[in-house]
Protein backbone atom coordinates (compact mmCIF):
# COMPACT_ATOMS: atom_id res chain seq x y z
CA UNK A 1 0.00 0.00 0.00
CA UNK A 2 1.68 3.68 -0.85
CA UNK A 3 0.74 6.11 1.73
CA UNK A 4 0.10 9.11 0.57
CA UNK A 5 1.53 12.42 1.73
CA UNK A 6 -1.12 14.67 3.12
CA UNK A 7 -0.11 18.27 3.74
CA UNK A 8 -3.26 19.20 5.27
CA UNK A 9 -2.80 16.66 8.01
CA UNK A 10 0.24 20.11 8.85
CA UNK A 11 -2.02 22.20 8.86
CA UNK A 12 -0.94 24.42 11.94
CA UNK A 13 0.94 27.20 11.83
CA UNK A 14 3.47 27.83 14.05
CA UNK A 15 5.12 31.58 15.13
CA UNK A 16 8.52 31.67 15.45
CA UNK A 17 11.27 33.57 17.64
CA UNK A 18 14.68 33.37 16.01
CA UNK A 19 17.42 33.96 18.47
CA UNK A 20 20.61 34.56 16.21
CA UNK A 21 20.79 35.32 12.24
CA UNK A 22 23.77 33.74 11.04
CA UNK A 23 24.67 31.34 8.93
CA UNK A 24 22.32 28.60 9.88
CA UNK A 25 19.77 31.63 11.27
CA UNK A 26 19.44 32.68 7.46
CA UNK A 27 19.51 29.13 5.59
CA UNK A 28 16.58 28.25 8.13
CA UNK A 29 14.85 31.56 6.76
CA UNK A 30 15.57 30.04 3.26
CA UNK A 31 14.14 27.09 4.32
CA UNK A 32 10.72 28.09 5.49
CA UNK A 33 10.46 30.25 2.75
CA UNK A 34 10.55 26.92 0.29
CA UNK A 35 8.51 24.96 2.41
CA UNK A 36 6.09 27.65 3.58
CA UNK A 37 3.15 26.50 1.23
CA UNK A 38 2.71 22.68 2.91
CA UNK A 39 4.52 24.12 5.92
CA UNK A 40 3.54 27.99 6.79
CA UNK A 41 5.38 28.97 9.86
CA UNK A 42 5.91 33.04 10.44
CA UNK A 43 9.35 34.06 12.19
CA UNK A 44 7.75 37.03 14.09
CA UNK A 45 10.91 38.20 15.95
CA UNK A 46 14.81 38.12 14.98
CA UNK A 47 16.79 39.21 17.68
CA UNK A 48 20.81 39.14 16.98
CA UNK A 49 23.65 40.32 19.21
CA UNK A 50 24.93 43.52 17.17
CA UNK A 51 22.40 43.56 13.79
CA UNK A 52 19.73 44.41 16.85
CA UNK A 53 16.43 43.26 17.08
CA UNK A 54 13.55 42.71 14.22
CA UNK A 55 9.68 41.78 15.20
CA UNK A 56 6.64 42.12 12.88
CA UNK A 57 3.24 40.09 14.10
CA UNK A 58 2.65 39.07 10.79
CA UNK A 59 5.82 37.75 9.71
CA UNK A 60 9.33 39.50 9.12
CA UNK A 61 11.05 39.12 5.31
CA UNK A 62 14.46 37.22 4.53
CA UNK A 63 15.85 40.23 5.04
CA UNK A 64 14.45 42.22 7.87
CA UNK A 65 14.87 45.51 8.62
CA UNK A 66 16.81 45.64 12.42
CA UNK A 67 15.51 48.45 15.04
CA UNK A 68 17.31 48.82 18.54
CA UNK A 69 18.47 45.51 20.05
CA UNK A 70 15.20 44.44 22.75
CA UNK A 71 16.60 45.02 25.89
CA UNK A 72 16.50 41.25 27.40
CA UNK A 73 15.48 38.24 25.71
CA UNK A 74 12.23 38.47 27.75
CA UNK A 75 11.02 41.13 26.21
CA UNK A 76 11.67 40.08 22.84
CA UNK A 77 10.15 36.91 23.30
CA UNK A 78 6.78 38.49 24.93
CA UNK A 79 6.92 40.62 21.70
CA UNK A 80 7.30 37.76 19.33
CA UNK A 81 3.97 36.23 20.54
CA UNK A 82 5.89 33.06 19.46
CA UNK A 83 5.02 29.52 19.96
CA UNK A 84 8.77 28.32 19.10
CA UNK A 85 11.94 29.92 20.29
CA UNK A 86 14.54 28.99 17.97
CA UNK A 87 18.04 29.22 19.26
CA UNK A 88 21.25 29.30 16.69
CA UNK A 89 23.79 31.51 18.43
CA UNK A 90 27.32 30.94 19.09
CA UNK A 91 28.81 28.14 20.37
CA UNK A 92 30.10 28.89 23.85
CA UNK A 93 31.86 25.49 25.09
CA UNK A 94 33.65 26.52 28.61
CA UNK A 95 29.64 26.77 29.56
CA UNK A 96 27.13 26.63 27.11
CA UNK A 97 25.64 30.36 27.81
CA UNK A 98 24.02 32.75 27.23
CA UNK A 99 22.06 30.01 24.80
CA UNK A 100 21.45 28.09 28.31
CA UNK A 101 19.76 31.17 29.97
CA UNK A 102 17.91 32.08 26.34
CA UNK A 103 16.24 28.57 26.23
CA UNK A 104 15.28 29.09 29.91
CA UNK A 105 13.65 32.51 29.29
CA UNK A 106 11.50 30.58 26.43
CA UNK A 107 10.02 27.88 28.96
CA UNK A 108 9.43 30.19 31.23
CA UNK A 109 6.79 31.95 28.01
CA UNK A 110 5.65 28.85 27.37
CA UNK A 111 7.36 28.28 24.45
CA UNK A 112 8.94 24.99 22.89
CA UNK A 113 12.46 25.10 21.78
CA UNK A 114 14.43 23.81 19.09
CA UNK A 115 18.16 24.85 18.76
CA UNK A 116 21.53 23.57 16.91
CA UNK A 117 23.55 24.71 19.38
CA UNK A 118 25.70 22.36 21.13
CA UNK A 119 26.57 23.93 23.82
CA UNK A 120 23.02 23.55 26.15
CA UNK A 121 22.67 19.56 25.28
CA UNK A 122 26.59 19.78 26.41
CA UNK A 123 26.18 21.79 29.77
CA UNK A 124 22.57 21.18 31.21
CA UNK A 125 20.72 18.75 29.12
CA UNK A 126 18.86 16.82 32.23
CA UNK A 127 17.90 20.26 33.70
CA UNK A 128 16.90 21.68 30.97
CA UNK A 129 14.23 18.59 30.21
CA UNK A 130 13.36 18.91 33.46
CA UNK A 131 12.43 22.26 32.92
CA UNK A 132 10.67 21.71 29.52
CA UNK A 133 8.87 18.80 31.21
CA UNK A 134 7.66 20.87 33.90
CA UNK A 135 6.66 24.06 31.65
CA UNK A 136 4.71 21.08 29.44
CA UNK A 137 6.57 22.22 25.92
CA UNK A 138 9.21 20.84 24.12
CA UNK A 139 12.97 20.89 23.59
CA UNK A 140 14.46 19.71 20.32
CA UNK A 141 18.45 19.84 19.14
CA UNK A 142 18.78 17.55 16.18
CA UNK A 143 21.52 19.31 14.01
CA UNK A 144 23.76 20.06 17.88
CA UNK A 145 25.99 16.64 16.36
CA UNK A 146 25.23 15.64 13.04
CA UNK A 147 24.31 19.23 11.23
CA UNK A 148 20.74 17.79 10.68
CA UNK A 149 21.53 13.45 9.69
CA UNK A 150 19.40 12.04 12.25
CA UNK A 151 20.75 10.77 15.18
CA UNK A 152 18.62 11.91 18.44
CA UNK A 153 15.35 11.11 15.97
CA UNK A 154 16.61 8.24 14.56
CA UNK A 155 16.94 6.76 18.79
CA UNK A 156 13.40 8.84 19.44
CA UNK A 157 11.99 6.77 16.78
CA UNK A 158 13.65 3.61 15.25
CA UNK A 159 15.50 1.76 18.13
CA UNK A 160 13.22 0.80 20.99
CA UNK A 161 14.58 -1.33 23.38
CA UNK A 162 18.38 -1.00 22.51
CA UNK A 163 20.83 0.34 24.67
CA UNK A 164 23.94 2.18 23.72
CA UNK A 165 27.27 0.56 25.09
CA UNK A 166 29.12 3.67 23.22
CA UNK A 167 29.89 5.25 20.26
CA UNK A 168 32.66 6.51 17.49
CA UNK A 169 32.76 9.72 15.81
CA UNK A 170 35.13 11.48 13.32
CA UNK A 171 32.79 14.62 14.33
CA UNK A 172 34.87 17.73 12.89
CA UNK A 173 34.89 18.94 9.64
CA UNK A 174 37.76 21.82 10.36
CA UNK A 175 39.78 19.21 11.27
CA UNK A 176 39.88 17.07 8.61
CA UNK A 177 39.96 19.56 6.13
CA UNK A 178 42.87 21.34 8.14
CA UNK A 179 44.37 17.81 7.37
CA UNK A 180 43.59 17.49 4.36
CA UNK A 181 45.14 20.49 3.46
CA UNK A 182 48.66 19.90 5.45
CA UNK A 183 48.83 16.25 3.57
CA UNK A 184 48.43 18.36 0.32
CA UNK A 185 51.49 20.37 0.65
CA UNK A 186 49.25 23.41 2.71
CA UNK A 187 50.16 24.50 5.89
CA UNK A 188 47.89 24.51 9.47
CA UNK A 189 46.78 28.13 8.63
CA UNK A 190 46.29 27.41 4.62
CA UNK A 191 44.04 24.70 6.32
CA UNK A 192 42.23 26.92 8.38
CA UNK A 193 41.54 29.32 5.75
CA UNK A 194 39.81 27.04 3.81
CA UNK A 195 37.53 26.03 6.09
CA UNK A 196 36.46 29.56 7.34
CA UNK A 197 35.97 30.27 3.62
CA UNK A 198 33.58 26.79 3.92
CA UNK A 199 31.78 28.60 6.72
CA UNK A 200 32.45 25.20 8.25
CA UNK A 201 34.35 26.73 11.42
CA UNK A 202 33.03 27.81 14.81
CA UNK A 203 33.23 31.77 15.55
CA UNK A 204 36.44 31.20 16.95
CA UNK A 205 38.06 28.44 14.90
CA UNK A 206 40.56 27.45 17.81
CA UNK A 207 37.47 25.57 19.34
CA UNK A 208 37.53 23.19 16.27
CA UNK A 209 41.45 22.25 16.05
CA UNK A 210 41.89 22.34 20.04
CA UNK A 211 39.02 20.05 20.35
CA UNK A 212 36.26 21.81 22.05
CA UNK A 213 34.00 21.44 19.96
CA UNK A 214 34.44 17.61 19.47
CA UNK A 215 34.34 17.63 23.15
CA UNK A 216 30.84 19.61 23.38
CA UNK A 217 29.40 17.21 20.86
CA UNK A 218 31.11 13.96 22.76
CA UNK A 219 29.22 15.33 25.94
CA UNK A 220 26.17 16.14 24.30
CA UNK A 221 25.85 12.63 23.02
CA UNK A 222 26.79 10.76 26.26
CA UNK A 223 23.75 12.67 28.31
CA UNK A 224 21.43 12.59 25.51
CA UNK A 225 21.97 8.91 24.31
CA UNK A 226 23.80 7.61 27.67
CA UNK A 227 22.29 10.15 30.57
CA UNK A 228 25.99 10.51 31.81
CA UNK A 229 25.15 13.92 33.15
CA UNK A 230 28.47 14.83 32.10
CA UNK A 231 30.34 18.51 30.46
CA UNK A 232 32.58 19.18 27.61
CA UNK A 233 35.51 19.91 30.60
CA UNK A 234 35.00 16.18 31.71
CA UNK A 235 35.64 15.10 28.71
CA UNK A 236 39.61 13.76 28.20
CA UNK A 237 40.29 15.85 25.11
CA UNK A 238 43.53 16.62 22.98
CA UNK A 239 43.09 18.55 20.05
CA UNK A 240 45.18 18.41 16.16
CA UNK A 241 47.29 21.71 16.84
CA UNK A 242 50.31 19.86 17.05
CA UNK A 243 50.08 17.98 13.77
CA UNK A 244 52.62 19.41 10.56
CA UNK A 245 52.79 18.93 7.70
CA UNK A 246 56.30 17.03 7.34
CA UNK A 247 54.01 14.48 9.72
CA UNK A 248 51.01 14.35 8.47
CA UNK A 249 52.53 13.92 4.85
CA UNK A 250 54.64 11.30 6.27
CA UNK A 251 51.58 8.83 7.49
CA UNK A 252 49.83 9.67 4.10
CA UNK A 253 53.11 7.93 2.19
CA UNK A 254 52.06 4.91 4.38
CA UNK A 255 49.06 4.87 3.45
CA UNK A 256 47.58 6.59 6.91
CA UNK A 257 45.72 9.93 7.75
CA UNK A 258 44.70 10.96 11.04
CA UNK A 259 41.44 12.07 12.36
CA UNK A 260 39.87 14.09 15.45
CA UNK A 261 37.88 11.00 16.67
CA UNK A 262 35.12 10.97 19.73
CA UNK A 263 34.54 8.17 21.46
CA UNK A 264 32.39 7.33 24.75
CA UNK A 265 32.27 3.79 25.99
CA UNK A 266 29.89 2.68 29.10
CA UNK A 267 32.68 1.39 32.08
CA UNK A 268 30.38 -0.38 34.36
CA UNK A 269 27.57 2.63 36.27
CA UNK A 270 30.48 4.80 34.38
CA UNK A 271 30.84 6.86 31.10
CA UNK A 272 34.34 7.08 29.95
CA UNK A 273 34.59 10.16 27.08
CA UNK A 274 37.31 11.11 25.24
CA UNK A 275 38.91 13.00 21.92
CA UNK A 276 41.76 12.27 20.26
CA UNK A 277 43.20 12.92 17.28
CA UNK A 278 43.84 9.04 16.51
CA UNK A 279 46.04 7.83 13.66
CA UNK A 280 44.06 5.26 11.27
CA UNK A 281 44.12 3.27 8.16
CA UNK A 282 42.92 5.89 4.66
CA UNK A 283 40.32 2.91 4.28
CA UNK A 284 38.75 2.89 8.07
CA UNK A 285 35.31 3.80 7.62
CA UNK A 286 35.94 6.46 9.91
CA UNK A 287 38.29 8.41 7.74
CA UNK A 288 37.30 7.37 4.08
CA UNK A 289 34.46 9.93 3.62
CA UNK A 290 35.31 13.04 1.44
CA UNK A 291 36.07 16.05 2.90
CA UNK A 292 33.67 17.43 5.42
CA UNK A 293 31.72 14.49 5.66
CA UNK A 294 30.72 13.24 9.20
CA UNK A 295 30.48 9.52 10.60
CA UNK A 296 29.20 8.41 13.74
CA UNK A 297 28.84 4.67 14.95
CA UNK A 298 26.54 3.55 17.59
CA UNK A 299 27.77 0.17 19.45
CA UNK A 300 24.87 -1.09 21.25
CA UNK A 301 23.46 -4.17 23.10
CA UNK A 302 20.37 -5.20 20.17
CA UNK A 303 21.55 -3.76 17.28
CA UNK A 304 25.12 -4.52 17.40
CA UNK A 305 27.40 -1.48 15.61
CA UNK A 306 25.89 0.66 13.11
CA UNK A 307 25.84 4.40 12.50
CA UNK A 308 25.09 7.33 10.76
CA UNK A 309 27.13 8.89 7.48
CA UNK A 310 27.10 12.47 6.43
CA UNK A 311 28.41 13.15 3.06
CA UNK A 312 29.79 17.15 2.94
CA UNK A 313 27.15 18.24 4.81
CA UNK A 314 26.69 22.45 4.49
CA UNK A 315 24.81 25.05 6.49
CA UNK A 316 21.71 23.48 4.38
CA UNK A 317 21.80 20.34 6.04
CA UNK A 318 21.90 21.78 9.37
CA UNK A 319 18.68 24.33 8.70
CA UNK A 320 17.10 21.03 7.90
CA UNK A 321 17.88 19.81 11.40
CA UNK A 322 16.00 22.48 12.68
CA UNK A 323 13.18 22.38 10.76
CA UNK A 324 12.32 18.68 11.33
CA UNK A 325 12.38 19.74 14.99
CA UNK A 326 10.03 22.67 13.94
CA UNK A 327 7.69 19.85 11.83
CA UNK A 328 7.92 17.92 15.18
CA UNK A 329 6.19 20.72 17.16
CA UNK A 330 3.65 21.33 14.74
CA UNK A 331 2.56 18.02 14.53
CA UNK A 332 2.47 17.56 18.49
CA UNK A 333 4.71 14.88 18.31
CA UNK A 334 7.94 16.55 20.18
CA UNK A 335 6.46 17.18 23.56
N1 LIG B 1 27.29 26.60 10.70
C1 LIG B 1 27.05 25.30 10.75
O1 LIG B 1 27.15 24.60 9.74
C2 LIG B 1 26.56 24.67 12.05
C3 LIG B 1 26.36 23.27 12.09
C4 LIG B 1 25.86 22.69 13.27
C5 LIG B 1 25.60 23.49 14.37
N2 LIG B 1 25.85 24.82 14.30
C6 LIG B 1 25.57 25.64 15.50
O2 LIG B 1 24.53 26.57 15.18
C7 LIG B 1 24.72 27.77 15.92
C8 LIG B 1 24.71 28.95 14.92
O3 LIG B 1 25.77 28.78 14.02
P1 LIG B 1 26.03 29.86 12.86
O4 LIG B 1 27.03 29.25 11.94
O5 LIG B 1 24.74 30.35 12.31
O6 LIG B 1 26.73 31.04 13.73
P2 LIG B 1 26.99 32.54 13.27
O7 LIG B 1 26.94 32.65 11.78
O8 LIG B 1 28.22 32.98 13.98
O9 LIG B 1 25.73 33.36 13.82
C9 LIG B 1 25.50 33.49 15.20
C10 LIG B 1 24.31 34.42 15.39
O10 LIG B 1 24.05 34.51 16.79
C11 LIG B 1 23.92 35.89 17.14
N3 LIG B 1 24.28 36.02 18.55
C12 LIG B 1 25.47 35.74 19.14
N4 LIG B 1 25.38 35.97 20.47
C13 LIG B 1 24.12 36.41 20.70
C14 LIG B 1 23.42 36.84 21.86
N5 LIG B 1 24.00 36.87 23.06
N6 LIG B 1 22.12 37.24 21.73
C15 LIG B 1 21.50 37.23 20.52
N7 LIG B 1 22.12 36.83 19.39
C16 LIG B 1 23.41 36.44 19.49
C17 LIG B 1 24.82 36.64 16.21
O11 LIG B 1 24.42 38.01 16.14
P3 LIG B 1 25.13 39.05 15.11
O12 LIG B 1 24.64 38.64 13.74
O13 LIG B 1 24.59 40.38 15.48
O14 LIG B 1 26.58 38.85 15.30
C18 LIG B 1 24.56 35.86 14.89
O15 LIG B 1 23.38 36.33 14.27
C19 LIG B 1 26.05 27.63 16.69
O16 LIG B 1 25.78 27.28 18.00
C20 LIG B 1 26.75 26.49 15.94
O17 LIG B 1 27.61 25.76 16.80
C21 LIG B 1 26.30 25.43 13.18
Amino acid sequence: MRLAFRPRDYNRGLKLALIGYGNVGRALARLLRQKRREFPFTVTGIHTLRHGTAIHPAGLPLQPAFGPRAASIEEFLEQTRADVAVELTTLNPVDGEPAISHIRAAFACGMHVATANKGPVAHAFADLCEEAARAGVGFRFESAVMDGAPVFNLWRHCLPAVRVLGFTGSLNSTSKVVIETMEQGGSFEDGMARARALGITEADGAFDVEGWDSAAKTAALANVLMDARTTPQKVSTRGITRLTPERVQAMARRGKTVRLISRGRRNGAAVSLRVRAEVLDRSDILASAPGTSNVILFHTDLMGTFGTVSIEPGVEQTAYGVFSDLVAFRTGSAS
